[in-house]
């Protein structure tokens, strides 16, 4: 049968990149087809060609047999060609509906259907909607504004606004990275009843175990080629984790056993609440001690985020207190916290781990610019930051083109490496690791958790918060168990299975 889309030797360079290099890959109707690749290996770029995004600098893409030229979007839609992307492009202050109208109507303003004209079209679409979402089970409610709507539900949307417009093909890119687990196994239904109606998918990826889980045939790229195509059957995590990476893979974290010293963080009595004034951390109490990992696991949004920011002095705390090395930090400020010792990588890394408009090196002493040797009475220092960005860049393996490179341009898993390196350059004594990998690819995975560990093997008490069980059970000496804003078990690693801690997630106390 003729692939819905077949591309012929598509090349793609961009200054100092070779981002797609002859790359021959074919999508046949009705099937899941992964693709696979670290980051940077190339894979948005090529679907960014499949969208009209960007136009190949050699090569040519078919589309059911015919040769095409995609000018933008609108070319591909034409074709049937849809594309979630991974940062959503939705408008959050408008409703579901809008949203997906926005831009279908290109005769009219684009604003008219909010006025009194559009209500008629209004009505319609939102019909439409319902009997998408009916369709393919993708529950969206049309009259929600997106702003209200968790990460899931927007990327349902997102998937309906292609429907909507007719798209046969769809294309996926990193829809996993921003879900939980349960999210993500919702939306592998959706996509399996997707195929079934005779959607054809391109599902990009870098977790192997769902792509093995979900795909009919597998492709993975390497610094912008396409180096095979397999299929789950075939393949297994360690042959896929060589295959991107181009070397054998640790996928498993070697650690000597655990020889926990002096208690360092001691947490009691914790109470903080959320942004909306309601208790999210209630009467919590656990300590971490020098040379152990605590993992905290726990189905995202049971108080985590809120926790990780009250221990760093991000967030009043309530009740309870705090200390490090029986010092007191209750309500210490992230500064006084940072100067005992702590570090931190957070869960937002743009957010609150990375200034992007600044160069890479200025990143690497975001918490210590202000003092020697980068400073010296209120100045900077600047052969010296370069000096010490030069050295982590190496050490720390972080792929940026220069230290002056601004972060905004590097990849997440290249992001993230500034944050650890940052965050790991200095003396410490505890280390706050919040969703320290998510997002990220194997090789970077594999290099993060490699450095969690080698911290508690030079005597740093580490915590770790993670919706990731597997990343919890492979790098913790004690697993604790949070839900719905408490702690509802402790367990040592010995007695952590995937079953009894899933049970505490689930919050079905022992
Ligand atoms: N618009 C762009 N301008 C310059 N370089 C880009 C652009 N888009 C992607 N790149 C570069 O092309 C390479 C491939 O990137 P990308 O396709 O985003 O990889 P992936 O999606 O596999 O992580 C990377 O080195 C990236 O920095
Ligand atoms: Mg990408």
């Amino acid at each position: 049968m003729t692939p819905v889309i077949e591309t012929r030797g598509i090349t793609k360079r961009f200054p100092g990149v070779l981002a797609n290099d002859r790359v021959d890959f074919t999508l046949e109707k009705g099937e899941i087809h992964a693709l696979l690749g670290e980051n940077g290996a190339g894979k948005t770029t090529l679907m960014n060609m499949l969208y009209g995004l960007y136009q190949p600098d050699e090569g040519e893409i078919l589309v059911n047999g015919e040769a095409v030229e995609f000018h933008d979007p609108n070319d591909a839609i034409r074709q049937g060609i849809g594309m979630v992307h991974q940062h959503f492009m939705l408008i959050p202050v408008m409703t579901v509906t809008e949203n997906i109208i926005l831009g279908v109507e290109r005769t009219r303003p684009p604003l008219a259907f909010l006025g009194k004209l559009g209500r008629l079209d209004r009505r319609s679409a939102r019909n439409r909607i319902r009997e998408l979402a009916e369709e393919y089970g993708l529950a969206v409610d049309p009259n929600a504004t997106i702003q209200d709507l968790p990460v899931g539900s927007q990327q349902r949307v997102e998937i309906v606004k292609t429907l909507y417009r007719r798209a046969d093909i769809l294309i996926l890119d990193e829809p996993t990275a921003v879900l939980t687990p349960q999210e993500a196994d919702e939306l592998f239904v959706v996509m399996r009843r997707l195929v079934e109606r005779g959607v054809s998918i391109v599902f990009i990826s870098h977790k192997l175990k769902e792509v093995l889980a979900v795909a009919d045939r597998i492709s993975v790229l390497r610094n912008g080629r396409l180096v095979g195509t397999t299929t789950p059957a075939q393949a297994t995590r360690e042959s896929l984790a060589e295959m991107m990476v181009g070397r054998e893979v640790l996928l498993t974290v070697a650690k000597e056993e655990a020889r926990p010293g002096e208690p360092v963080l001691q947490v009691n009595g914790l109470r903080t609440l959320d942004d909306r004034d309601q208790v999210a951390v209630n009467n919590v109490s656990f300590e971490v001690r020098a040379g152990e990992i605590l993992g905290i696991a726990g189905v995202q949004g049971n108080g985590q985020r809120e926790l990780v920011e009250a221990l760093t002095g991000l967030r009043p705390v309530e009740g309870g207190e705090v200390s490090v090395l029986g010092q007191d930090v209750t309500h210490a400020s992230p500064r006084q916290i940072t100067e005992i010792g702590v570090a931190y990588i957070p869960e937002d890394r743009q957010k609150h781990g990375l200034v992007l408009s600044y160069p890479v090196a200025d990143n690497l002493v975001l918490n210590t610019y202000y003092r020697p040797p980068f400073a010296k009475r209120m100045v900077l220092n600047e052969p010296e930051i370069e000096r010490h960005g030069r050295a982590l860049v190496q050490e720390f393996d972080i792929r940026t083109p220069s230290i002056y490179t601004k972060s905004s341009s590097l990849s997440g898993g290249n992001q993230q490496k500034t944050i650890v390196a940052r965050e790991l350059s200095r003396p410490i004594k505890l280390l706050i690791a919040a969703q320290p990998t998510r997002g990220l690819d194997v090789g970077s995975t594999e290099f993060i958790h490699g450095r969690l560990v080698e911290q508690r093997q030079q005597g740093v008490a580490v915590l770790l918060i993670s919706a990731d069980l597997d990343e919890i059970l492979s790098l913790s000496d004690r697993v604790a168990v949070v839900f719905e804003g408490e702690i509802v078990g402790t367990l040592p690693i010995a007695d952590a299975t995937r079953e009894r801690v899933g049970l505490l997630m689930a919050g079905v106390k022992e």
